[in-house]
């Protein structure tokens, strides 16, 4: 067993048999490195576990997101001292499953009812233990693949939008715009009326999301006059906001595109390489730059946390379209669908399944 800690909370994933007697399957790593080269699976049939303790859940898993997020996590930090952790580490924070067992006290779950959770540690294992104000019943209507990642996606950039929105109405210009994240921050610029500009890398990925969202301008960097048409998109002035997930040695370009004053808001590093800050002109243009994760979702109250469950569950339910998925791989894949998620071009999360009990 292990313990980890995250913005605060401890949470105990627990590798376990699961109550039928079947092979629980998890995979892990010990070490930080490549995905494909570091994880590897391993199937047990370990003792019988305890019931969960009060106020905790046991939930059968049956689908979990690759998210790139997960993939950085198993990678460690490329320039800083490797960190230790507990072994095996079981990457995933996010998934959908079955309710198995529930401890005293639990109210809102019941045995056999479908949940997804976030953020628990373990969720590429079949089986974990996690607190129940974690987990949280899948809406009605909402299937298995979408309740799967219908929480961290929509949670990333909620209030980064909201901020951008209460910030006055100035131009909004967001970075690989086709991402999973991208799409759902683009539905959230139309229902709040944010002027958004998407911006993605190719001429064919530009045409797919101006299908997609035929009332926002999307512009391809692959075009020598990109910088122009992102300007002219936002009424011939700079951005007052740009959501950056490039990042790296490329975060002078997303930077250059802000009006003075403006706020560069990062959240992934799609790109490699770095960028001094001191390229980025902070001070004479006043710019902000402001890093965002899911990762500190729970520092937020929970009231708010609530909120934001509530608004995501609503978003799966009525717009389940915003919830693509490009693959789903048996856990034993795991190689495999680590090489889709690098697929350029490809649309929509992967997922890592497992067979219903
Ligand atoms: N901060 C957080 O808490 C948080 C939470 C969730 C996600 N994220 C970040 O959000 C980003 C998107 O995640 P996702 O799951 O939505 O991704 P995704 O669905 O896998 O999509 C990735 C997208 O990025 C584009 N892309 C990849 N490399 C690129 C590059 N070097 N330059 C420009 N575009 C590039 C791809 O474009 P093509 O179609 O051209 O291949 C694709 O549209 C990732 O960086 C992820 O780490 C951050």
């Amino acid at each position: 067993m292990m313990l980890i800690i995250i913005a605060g909370v401890s949470i105990t994933p627990i590798i376990n048999n699961y109550r039928d007697g079947s092979v629980m399957r998890t995979i892990a790593h010990d070490q930080h490195g490549e995905a494909r080269q570091v994880l590897h699976l391993s199937e047990k049939q370990p003792p019988p576990a305890p019931a969960p303790a009060a106020g905790q859940v046991r939930a059968r898993v049956l689908s979990r997101p690759i998210h790139p997020g997960d993939l950085a996590g198993v990678r460690g930090l490329p320039d800083a001292p490797q960190r230790r952790f507990a072994t095996p580490r079981i990457p995933g924070l996010e998934g959908m499953g079955v309710v198995d067992t529930i401890g005293a006290g639990v109210r809102h779950l019941r045995p056999g009812q479908r949940v997804a959770f976030f953020p628990v540690p373990g969720a590429w294992s079949e089986l974990l233990t996690a607190p129940a104000d974690l987990v949280v019943p899948v809406p009605e209507g909402v299937d298995d693949e979408t309740a799967a990642l219908m929480l961290v996606n929509p949670l990333t950039l909620l209030r980064a939008v909201e901020d951008a929105q209460h910030s006055q109405a100035g131009p909004v210009v967001q970075t690989a715009a086709g991402s999973s994240v991208g799409r759902l921050a683009s539905a959230a610029a139309l229902e709040h009326g944010i002027p958004l500009v998407n911006l993605v890398r190719s001429g064919p990925g530009a045409q797919t999301l101006r299908q997609r969202f035929p009332d926002l301008p999307t512009v391809s960097t692959a075009d020598a006059d990109w910088r122009t048409q992102v300007r002219d998109a936002a009424g011939g002035r700079g951005a007052q906001v740009v959501l950056d997930a490039v990042g790296g040695s490329l975060t002078g370009e997303p930077a250059g595109l802000l009006d003075d004053g403006g706020t560069l808001i990062t959240y992934g590093q799609l790109g490699s390489g770095s960028t001094p800050l001191e390229s980025l002109v902070l001070t004479p243009r006043a710019l902000t730059v402001r890093g965002v994760s899911i990762g500190r979702w729970m520092s937020r109250t929970p009231e708010e946390r609530a909120e934001d469950v509530a608004f995501a569950s609503r978003l799966a339910a009525t717009a389940p379209e915003l919830f693509e998925v490009a693959a789903s791989y048996d856990l034993a894949d795991f190689a495999k669908a680590v090489g889709h998620v690098r697929r350029p071009g490809k649309s929509g999360t992967v997922l890592l399944t497992s067979p219903a009990p």
